[in-house]
């Protein structure tokens, strides 16, 4: 029977794919319309000849200042006497090919897409092959969009601001807390997605005329990704202060040394070709209006993409921040500043009257759209018809493939975290389970939610995971919805969990507790959840185990103290196969390997205003600092928690005692500065001209003493000399995943970069590296690096 309709649905899935292929021979209707389509393909600018600057000036010039202002929006007009089609600039794709751009449609052949895990659990895995290969998923799930006309080219993700607040509702979107994680993503996501897979495209059509772009193959782009949002942006809605009006207050430290960081990183090491610019002030400036932040991403990290505004962010200039005293003006500080486009309308309707009053030139739009349509030539759009394109072989059998199920599935599995297992509780033996009730409001929803979230192509709810484990699976959600405003479902959850064997509680967060423009007020479990969960700890045969979703922290303390809580799992929103992870975990088929990429705080942070932006503690007036950096509270759980089925041991096996840093190429005004600085006890990383050259390696060893095969991730902090104000407690200057089989051992090696990694800044903004000893902590291992002149 099973082997039957296996055949059925192959025998029909080459038929679908046949059917599918004669389509795109046949009809140019899958495509979307591109420019320097016959007859309009004589123009210089579709010549692939000549170099993409030129190509960009000659379309340039051959536009009106109305036709210029067109291009000024995310939803660009179609301008038919050049044969240019309108072109829509937002997609979206943080974890997956998302509905909430206006470019995305589920409407055409492909009806859904690979939903993975949202980024705050892949950031968990701590595993970057796993994260260069989602991006590569997504880009190559975004170009067989594309082919269907169903989206951009140009995506709006990652999400790379750092999760200052625990409160923040958009916190989930991002690798979490620590600025080297949120970098090494960044830069792995932005090169994934962006680049061009030569073996990806193989077999394709175009053939000999690939030659022709060799010269400019360094530039070309497979599709466009986006930093976002610049800068400091962890703020959605707190009391009267929302995203909209709120004046970020920054100190020159912790813009240097957190905000900036990540942004740094996304364009200088990751190449992006886009950076979106924040609805929020920085210092007083709106982030679209401010020329000098957004010109120093030009002139010092040599960004050449564009800059995008958030939606509608040139209006909040006006309408929130009452920083012009018109909306021309709003436009006009936005485009020089150097915001190539607003998305929305904003810059459509107000810039022709500010080009008239004088407050825009023409050239102030011409390097707007220099920058928009070199984007634009290196991904090809302007390159003829994409059906012969470098890209022309994805199509809708490239999407929602196994391959690409099997890697969310891996994902899910690879970040879930362990938070508590007392007893060794979990793994569950499956024979001893014949009937085991499964509680809670996200038991049995029906979407894999988390933001940004697109179609999946065949999600599976939490609950379905255990279907093939267990003969007998109940559930009861207990609560009407994650609100739980109300017990009356109790009575259901308790009748099925005392006829059970054992009893799972799945609850948390949903997107009704956090979200965009909504933050949490409380860290509790929301409503009647923790009532829940207590009250069928009191009553269940055995212990009970709890399954946190959401991707804010949760203050949990009181399951974390209850024995009758054994074990607690983070999943946050485990994607579309995350049901499946989890139960592999809890019965003993995956050992779990995730940590937390960030601080899980007590109910007590929420007394700290969120409008506070500073990152180091202030003693002064009993400030407690944010994140594992500077919090000097005592946190639930700290950043890098995560427990496993078996245990491991790491050793050094080598690390350098004493680092001298040589100032042999420095000019003599230079030493005379450094000198000063060192008698200090510190120096100027920017000083030190050849930093670089005292990389130094630490070789570890992971030994796996238990009997089950697991993952470990690998964090080498540093703790600096205290000597300095402003320095952080520790810092993570490296970190790795090894898989190691029971009873063996596996060795690593991380390159740590003592100017990159090891440096913090000081209170003017500037990158220092202390004079003295550092304190390298792997798991409870400590060594001493002396670092000296
Ligand atoms: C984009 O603009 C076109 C007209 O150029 C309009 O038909 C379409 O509805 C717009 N799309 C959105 C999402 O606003
Ligand atoms: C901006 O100005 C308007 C009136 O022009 C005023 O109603 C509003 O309160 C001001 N907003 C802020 C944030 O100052
Ligand atoms: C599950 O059902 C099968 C078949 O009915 C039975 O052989 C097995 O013992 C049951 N397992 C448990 C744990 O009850
Ligand atoms: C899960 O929810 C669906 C409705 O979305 C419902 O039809 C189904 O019965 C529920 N499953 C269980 C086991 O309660
Ligand atoms: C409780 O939640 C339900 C469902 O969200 C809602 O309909 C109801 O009005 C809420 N009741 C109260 C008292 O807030
Ligand atoms: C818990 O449930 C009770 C009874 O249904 C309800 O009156 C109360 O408002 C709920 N509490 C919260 C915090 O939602
Ligand atoms: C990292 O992810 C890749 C891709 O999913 C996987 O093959 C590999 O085993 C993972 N590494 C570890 C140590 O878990």
């Amino acid at each position: 029977m099973i082997k039957n309709s296996t055949i059925h649905f192959l025998f029909l899935f080459i038929l679908l794919n046949i059917l599918v292929f004669n389509v795109h021979l046949t009809k140019s209707k899958p495509y979307p319309k591109f420019p320097c389509h016959p007859p309009h393909h004589k123009y210089d600018f579709c010549n692939k000849k000549l170099s993409i600057p030129t190509r960009v000036n000659s379309l340039i010039s051959l536009l009106t200042i109305d036709e210029k202002i067109l291009h000024l929006s995310d939803n660009t007009s179609s301008i038919p006497r050049l044969g240019l089609p309108s072109y829509e600039w937002w997609s979206e794709s943080l974890h997956g090919i998302g509905i909430n751009g206006p470019g995305i449609n589920f409407d055409g052949p492909i009806r859904g897409s690979t939903s993975f895990p949202q980024v705050i659990l892949t950031a968990a895995t701590f595993n970057r092959s796993l994260w260069h290969s989602i991006a590569k998923a997504i880009a190559v799930e975004g170009r067989a969009m594309y082919n269907t006309g169903q989206s951009g080219l140009t995506f709006w993700a990652p999400n790379i601001n750092v999760f200052r607040d625990p409160r923040w509702g958009r916190g989930q979107e991002t690798p979490g807390e620590d600025p080297m994680v949120i970098s090494t993503y960044a830069i792995v996501y932005v090169k994934g997605f962006q680049e061009v897979d030569l073996k990806g495209v193989e077999g394709s059509g175009g053939g000999g005329k690939r030659r022709v772009l060799e010269e400019d193959d360094g530039d070309r782009l497979m599709l466009s990704a986006c930093c976002k949002h610049f800068t400091a942006y962890d703020l959605e809605k707190w009391g009267h202060v929302t995203r909209y009006n709120f004046n970020a207050v920054v100190t020159k430290q912790d813009m240097e040394d957190t905000f900036q960081a990540p942004f740094r990183s996304c364009i200088q090491q990751g190449k992006a070709s886009c950076l979106m610019c924040t609805y929020n002030s920085v210092n007083g400036v709106p982030a679209c209006a401010d020329k000098e932040l957004l010109d120093k991403v030009r002139t010092d990290w040599g960004f050449d993409g564009y800059i995008t505004s958030d939606c509608d962010a040139v209006a909040t200039i006006y309408e929130y921040h009452n920083y012009t005293k018109t909306p021309e003006d709003a436009v006009a500080i936005a485009l020089k500043a150097g915001t190539n486009i607003n998305c929305g309308t904003y810059m459509l309707r107000h810039m022709k009257s500010a080009f008239q009053q004088g407050s825009v030139l023409e050239q102030d739009l011409d390097r707007a759209l220099q920058y928009l349509f070199s984007v634009q030539f290196r991904l090809g759009l302007f390159d003829g018809n994409p059906a012969k394109g470098q890209f022309a072989k994805f199509g809708p059998q490239d999407v929602c493939t196994s391959k690409n199920l099997n890697l969310a599935l891996d994902a899910a599995r690879q970040g879930i975290v362990l938070l508590k297992n007392d007893k060794k509780f979990l793994p569950l033996n499956k024979r001893s389970v014949s009937t085991l009730a499964i509680v809670g409001p996200m038991a049995n929803v029906s979407s894999p939610g988390g933001t940004y979230t697109g179609v999946p192509c065949k999600f599976k709810r939490i609950l379905e995971g255990f279907y093939q484990h267990v003969n007998r699976t109940l559930h009861a959600a207990g609560c009407l919805d994650v609100g739980c405003n109300s017990t009356a479902g109790f009575q259901d959850a308790i009748s099925i969990a005392k006829e059970a064997d054992y009893v799972i509680v799945v609850a948390g967060l949903d997107l009704s507790q956090e979200r965009e423009d909504f933050d949490r007020y409380s860290l509790l479990l929301p409503g009647n959840q923790t009532n829940l969960v207590t009250t069928l700890a009191a009553i269940s045969k055995k212990p009970i185990i709890l399954v946190l979703t959401g991707g804010g922290p949760v203050d949990i303390s009181f399951a974390e103290k209850d024995p009758r809580i054994a074990s607690i799992l983070w999943v946050a929103y485990p994607g579309e196969t995350g049901g499946k992870a989890l139960s592999e975990i809890i019965f003993g088929y995956q050992n779990p390997g995730g940590k937390l990429p960030m601080t899980w705080y007590l109910e007590s942070f929420t007394k700290v205003p969120m409008t506070c932006m500073n990152m180091r503690a202030d003693p002064a007036n009993g400030y407690p600092g944010r994140t594992y950096r500077f919090y000097t509270g005592e946190p639930l759980y700290g950043f890098g928690h995560g427990l496993s089925f078996t245990s491991f041991s790491s050793r050094l096996l080598s690390a350098p005692k004493r680092l001298s840093l040589s100032l042999a190429k420095s000019n003599w005004k230079r030493s005379i500065l450094v000198q000063e600085h060192s008698r200090l006890g510190y120096i100027h990383v920017d000083e030190v001209p050849s930093c670089s050259l005292s990389q130094f390696f630490i070789h570890i060893s992971v030994s796996n003493d238990g009997d089950m095969d697991g993952s470990h991730v690998v964090l080498l902090f540093s703790r600096v000399p205290q000597s300095i104000h402003g320095a952080p407690q520790k810092q993570l200057v490296g970190f790795d995943r090894l898989h190691v089989p029971a009873r063996e051992s596996v060795e690593t090696s991380l390159l740590v970069d003592p100017c990159e990694f090891l440096s913090f800044a000081n209170d003017q903004g500037n990158r220092i590296l202390a004079l003295g000893e550092y304190t390298l902590v792997l798991d409870d291992i400590e060594h001493v690096v002396s670092i000296e002149m």
